[in-house]
């Protein structure tokens, strides 16, 4: 089955984005580049918006998280240590037909009927098949030979080499096992060659749903043959097997997949001007890494205690075997990131006593001293589903998915995925990862230098313990220690060894931190924010004639443009200067859109169809026209979500803007 065509909805949206300045194809010009998009000017505002909403929640308004702006490109090893140069890859496979290339993971399972087939003769160019006898130059029928080999069965066509082929008919026909050619030896040997020479034997396979005609089958296998050189070529050995469910062939034409192969997802690049092997770099495949890399920087400077977190978002780069569904999976991409670093299990327990229970479902409150890894990763998936809520995304449109322990990566002790129903599907916007302390124990392995932390609490708080406590919390987090060292290809002994010396360690007030990361790609969130927002009304007109209008309801917090501002009428100065004032006071306080051009009611529906979720009208009465109506300098104040209208002083306006857009 084709991969299925984007819906109707995502038609609207792609074409909306594109016809108001949200999102470009990159590179359009020159007939775009696949995987690649850029953001127009009403998607650089709303993009804007929604990393400036990410940044101020997850760090200004936290005294336990600060940033980081780290590079693109940084020291190869950071890939080495991390996994991704050995493990970031994606399987992948090429469409023998077209060369069209798959995940093959991804590839839609198919049944149906396969025919394979083991080769084809044919003419091999500079050889061509007379089209009035059907024979190749020198007089071999592609027929006969067919015909030949199948009273022949014994050569086999599949497996032969190409020397091979002409040995083993002759050394055939010599010892008379095989049906006579009743041709002198030499011409055998030319007709051996003949075969040779216009022989295919590579094999090839195409499923067909069941109940399509054989001849569809042989149409695409000649086609295959054809592309390869064989002119008007000749199937051979074609047998049927029937299949189910098979991710083997391709969905669009049925042509059979090579195998999957690993696809290292990371952008290579080469960093200065030798460009040789050694100078190869890659472009950051996701931020996170930075941050882990810097980590020691960041906790002497900031004068930040474990619990705290290091926030970064910006560009990363993957060469996905298949972007697709618009910016959903491209391969330039933003995430925001956050490494929230944390007292292991043990320093907790021998802290505070106990660590604290998971909670029941729902948001444990406020982060207290006794939480262990479990209630702080229950604690930041709640932050983040409050996040999505306070820019419009409310929690019943997302879904929260567990990863089972057998999906989880070895060092990962939890991982929730949460999913927004895309117009094509329910899929990940974010990922919230318990990943224990894995990544600062690799850049301590591959750097040589030291990722653990002195906790002062935890050195005076062991120092009262009682011996038989001591032993028990030691054990554990050697335990953990070990664990992780065997899974990373350390050796037994060494492992043992150093295992205890960090538990050695944790009794003196040290060890590595783990980390809970909430990691959140923008590109997904806008898309998803611009699903969410789409809605369409329709209006009739007095003379019956309706219209279909797109009203974006965007949460003002991160709407493009806040308001627009708009004097009734262009052709009265006293209006357009009016309006202008009131434009100027807002703009530099908000984005503001000032227009003027058509009916009051086009002005309108452009800003809906922006997402503007506020207008402003200067009319006669915000002039004073009519003293007894009190109503001078007041305007009409416009909703976008249910056109309601209110009038409001212009004195006013600022602060109650202020209030719903920030
Ligand atoms: N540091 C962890 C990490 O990178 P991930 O699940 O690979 O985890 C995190 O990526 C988020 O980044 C995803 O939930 C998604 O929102 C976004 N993301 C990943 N690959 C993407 C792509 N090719 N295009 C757009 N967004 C992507």
């Amino acid at each position: 089955m084709a991969e299925p065509k984007e819906n109707v909805l995502m038609e609207k949206i792609t074409s909306l984005c594109k016809r108001r300045g949200f999102i470009f194809q990159s590179s359009e010009i020159y007939g775009g580049i696949q995987g690649f998009w850029d953001y127009g000017p009403l998607g650089a505002e709303l993009k804007r918006n929604v990393k400036d909403a990410w940044w101020t929640t997850m760090t200004r308004l936290r005294d336990d998280v600060v940033g980081l702006e780290a590079t693109i490109i940084m020291a190869p090893q950071i890939w080495r240590a991390s996994g991704h140069v050995d493990t970031f890859s994606d399987p992948m496979c090429d469409c023998l037909l077209t060369g069209k290339r798959f995940r093959a993971d991804q590839v839609e399972p198919q049944s149906g009927i396969v025919y394979h087939y083991l080769g084809a003769l044919g003419s091999a160019s500079g050889a061509p098949v007379s089209p009035a006898t059907n024979t190749f130059e020198g007089g071999f029928a592609p027929t006969m030979i067919e015909g030949w080999h199948s009273k022949n069965s014994q050569i086999s066509l599949d497996g032969l080499t190409s020397a091979g082929i002409v040995q083993e008919i002759m050394l055939i026909w010599r010892s008379g096992a095989a049906a006579p050619l009743d041709q002198s030896v030499e011409h055998a040997m030319q007709w051996a060659e003949a075969v040779w020479q216009h022989l295919s034997r590579v094999q090839f396979s195409i499923l067909l749903p069941a109940g399509k005609p054989p001849e569809s089958a042989r149409k695409i296998a000649k086609e295959f043959y054809a592309k390869r050189g064989l002119m008007s070529p000749l199937l051979l050995g074609e047998r049927t097997e029937k299949v189910e469910n098979s991710q083997r062939f391709n969905p669009e034409n049925g042509a059979q997949l090579t195998p999957p192969v690993p696809f290292n997802l990371m952008f290579k690049t080469y960093v200065g001007p030798t460009a040789t092997e050694a100078d190869v770099a890659y472009l950051r495949p996701e931020t996170a890494q930075a941050i882990f890399a810097q980590f020691k920087n960041v906790h002497e400077t900031s004068r930040q205690k474990v619990p705290f977190g290091i926030a970064q978002m910006g560009k990363a780069f993957r060469n996905e075997v298949t972007p697709r569904n618009f910016t959903f999976r491209s391969r330039e991409f933003e995430q925001m990131e956050l490494e929230f670093f944390i007292k292991p299990d043990e320093a907790v327990e021998a802290i505070s006593g106990a660590v604290a229970a998971p909670a029941a479902k729902g948001h444990p409150g406020e982060p207290q001293s006794n939480w262990g890894w479990q209630l702080w990763h229950q604690y930041w998936v709640e932050e983040r589903i409050k996040f999505y809520g306070d820019i419009g995304i409310s929690r019943d449109t997302l879904e929260e998915y567990w990863q089972k322990p057998e999906e989880l990566a070895h060092y990962a002790r939890a991982c929730v995925d949460l999913l927004f129903k895309f117009p094509f599907g329910t899929q990940e916007l974010e990922g919230i990862a318990a990943r224990s302390d894995f990544d600062l124990s690799q850049h301590e392995k591959h750097s040589g230098k030291t990722m653990g932390v002195f906790d002062e609490d935890l050195r005076t708080a062991w120092g009262k313990l009682a011996p038989e406590k001591h032993a028990e919390l030691s054990k554990r987090y050697y335990d953990n220690r070990l664990k992780y060292m065997l899974k990373t290809g350390v050796n037994q002994a060494q492992a043992e060894r150093e295992a205890k010396e960090d538990a050695d360690g944790l009794a003196k007030g040290q060890y590595i931190p783990h980390v809970i990361e909430p990691s959140a790609g923008t590109d997904r969130l806008i898309l998803a924010l611009l699903a969410n927002a789409f809605s369409e009304v329709t209006t009739t007109d007095d003379k019956g004639k309706s219209e279909t209008r797109v009203i974006l309801k965007f949460h003002p917090r991160i709407a493009p443009v806040k308001v627009g501002v708009f004097p009734l009428l262009k052709n009265k100065p006293e209006l357009v200067a009016k309006a202008k004032e009131v434009y100027q006071a807002l703009r530099g306080q908000m984005n503001a859109y000032y227009d003027e051009a058509g009916a009051i009611g086009r002005r309108y529906a452009r800003q809906d169809e922006a997402g503007t979720p506020f207008c402003v009208t200067i009319d006669f009465d915000t002039l004073g026209e009519k003293p007894e109506l009190n109503l001078k300098d007041t305007v009409t104040l416009r909703h976008r979500d249910d056109g309601r209208q209110e009038r409001l002083a212009i004195s006013e306006l600022l602060p109650w803007l202020l209030a719903r857009v920030r």
